[in-house]
């Protein structure tokens, strides 16, 4: 989707009103000026999110969250920045002009082409199979189980052996440049041939649901190359895109629940049992953008990988990728080395919904993990495995789970339970002398004086100028970030005010998030031109400490004679600055 000019967005936002496009989300409460609703992005029980009518803004005071009507409906719907804003015109009843639908078609034209190509080979591959010619591999899908329904459900095709993929797409007028671009075909001698021959085509699609590539399985007799994979292409990004994505949306948000399987069989398999909340990673480790997708499914998350090593290898590693984003998925982990489609076949659909009904949590895999490879006879590997499990307890919260677990473990192991404990509450000790305190002793004044700063170049364009003449730089890089952004902001548009520069930041949300905060901070409104002017001064001693601080690393870590008397030479003029 094309991005939408800042000057139609804001036009729409001046057309809604927050309250009653979150009132269709959430019962509300109004409370004096401000409406309040149980939060929808953290487990809340009280209202703890209000809504300011006077701001257009939402934020809630225990998690953070916060934005404007187009942040909400993205968050809350689990949409594109660009999409929420539509779906806001559309309530809205503003029809978006043009101009702004005109430039979204040009700028998406020079891949509607691929899309076109794929769309016309797909029908193709389709219709293969249903010829006598696909009468195998028809019969090779129906001993997997699979039925027609399912072939046209997921538009299973079947590619011949005789070039004819090439011959169709180039009597349509396609050049080989092209073709060969996106992977359906190699070029010889300006001869153009298939890449995927005689196997049977499962179509991969993005996030909107166009095909863009293809993976081909053998069908008859299994060889080394049991699947061909479409190459890499301007439109096809395996680490950017999990299979049956655009399937899998609407059942996600219905189950609040998403399923994460290794393999396109595997969700195709469960799709046959009725389940469809289901994606798959294609066999990848799960990148940041996989994470991210997922996470736009659901935060509830299942990872149910194939039963052996590898799978097992894999779990840990998108765990890892997940609990960095927040998330904290629940684990299927299926006996035997089965992977799911195996294990259904099998085992059976029932077997499979007890799994699914009674997943691990997070802790309990680790346990599982750790404890594999531990002979219980053997005190070090005890002590091993104890230490293990005391590091993934100090990041439980929840009482009952926690006390739980240092029992079974105590009961495993013969460990006191009181000595467990005595571990996890060192591991905390340790931990906070570690980070803690740095943090408090270079943050608070000249991050606050940092903060401050911002706070009236929300509001004042004269905080902007004498921040952009006096000194342009934040230490604290989110700050930064944001200053960036409103320099940005107001160049362009020569106002301020926090509404509308978090409609310009889209979908920054961990921007918008602190420049919501730092909005709320309990200072006057009105600038007084010297508060500005000491905040810029302690900003600035800040700054040369921080510098004073990198060139003491250096002098201490440099080698060469000659630079290291040059960073003392500056150290020395730093100092006498600071005085
Ligand atoms: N994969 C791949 N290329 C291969 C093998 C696997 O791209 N040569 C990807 C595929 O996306 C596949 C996933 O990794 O879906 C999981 O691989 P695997 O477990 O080997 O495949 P299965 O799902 O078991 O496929 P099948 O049941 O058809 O053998
Ligand atoms: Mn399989």
């Amino acid at each position: 989707m094309e991005k939408i000019p800042y000057d139609i967005i804001l036009n729409i936002q001046r057309k809604v009103n927050i309250v009653d496009v979150i009132a269709e989300y959430l019962p509300l409460e109004q409370k004096g000026k401000n409406y309040f609703a149980i939060c929808p992005f953290h487990d809340d029980h009280n209202p703890s999110m209000s809504i300011s009518p006077e701001k257009q803004i939402y934020t809630c005071f225990v998690c953070g969250a916060s934005g404007n009507v187009f942040n909400f409906v993205m968050n809350y719907e689990k949409v594109s920045f660009t999409k929420a804003v539509l779906m806001v015109a559309e309530k809205a009843g503003v029809n978006l002009n043009l101009k702004a639908e005109n430039s979204e078609k040009k700028i998406d034209s020079s891949l509607e082409k691929y899309y076109k190509i794929f769309e016309i080979v797909n029908k193709f591959y389709q219709n293969n199979i249903k010829t006598t010619y696909g009468k195998k591999a028809v019969e090779y899908l129906n001993r997997r189980n699979l039925d027609d329904a399912v072939i046209k459900e997921f538009q299973i095709g079947l590619s011949f052996d005789d070039n004819s993929a090439s011959k169709l797409l180039t009597s349509k007028g396609y050049s080989n440049e092209d073709l060969e671009k996106i992977g359906l075909c190699g070029v010889k001698d300006n001869f153009c041939y298939d890449i995927f021959r005689n196997r049977i085509m499962f179509p991969l699609s993005d996030l909107e649901g166009h095909v863009i590539g293809y993976s081909g399985r053998i069908y008859n007799g299994e060889n080394d190359n049991k699947y061909v994979n479409s190459k890499e292409s301007i439109i096809f990004k395996k680490g950017l895109l999990l299979y049956n994505y655009h399937r899998a949306l609407k059942y996600a948000r219905e189950k609040h629940q998403i399923i994460v399987v290794e393999g396109f069989m595997d969700v195709i398999r469960l799709y046959t049992i009725g389940i469809k909340n289901v994606v798959a990673t294609m066999g990848t480790a799960i990148t940041k953008e996989h994470a991210d997708l997922i996470k736009k499914l659901s935060k509830n998350v299942v990872l149910c990988f194939d039963g052996d090593n590898a799978g097992q290898k894999a779990t840990i590693s998108a765990l890892e990728a997940l609990n960095k984003i927040g998330l904290d998925p629940k684990i299927i982990r299926l006996e035997e080395n089965y992977d799911p489609d195996d294990y259904v076949i099998n085992k059976g659909e029932n077997n499979f919904l007890g799994h699914l009904n009674n997943p691990l949590s997070s802790l309990e895999f680790k346990m599982d993990v750790n404890k594999k490879n531990i002979n219980f006879n053997d005190f070090v590997e005890i002590s091993k495995y104890v230490n293990e499990m005391s590091k993934e307890l100090e990041k439980i919260t929840d009482k009952v789970v926690y006390e739980l677990t240092i029992k079974k473990i105590s009961k495993e192991t013969n460990v006191d339970v009181d000595t467990i404990k005595a571990l996890i509450n060192t591991n905390i000790k340790e931990k906070k002398i570690v980070y803690e305190k740095p943090k408090v002793a270079i943050g608070n004044k000249y991050q606050k004086a940092e903060e401050f700063l911002v706070y009236y170049m929300l509001r004042s364009s004269e905080a902007i100028k004498l921040y952009q003449d006096n000194i342009s730089y934040f230490s604290n890089r989110l700050l930064a970030k944001i200053a960036i952004q409103i320099l940005e902001f107001y160049n362009k548009n020569n106002y301020i005010n926090v509404t509308d520069f978090t409609i310009f930041l889209e979908d920054k949300t961990d921007l918008i998030n602190e420049v919501l905060r730092i909005d709320k901070l309990n200072l006057p409104e009105e600038l007084k031109i010297e508060q500005i002017n000491d905040y810029i001064k302690t900003i600035e001693e800040g700054i040369v400490k921080e510098e004073i601080r990198n060139l003491k690393l250096k002098i201490k870590t440099e080698s060469d004679i000659t630079k290291k008397i040059s960073y003392l030479e500056k150290l020395a003029k730093l100092k006498k600055e600071c005085k």
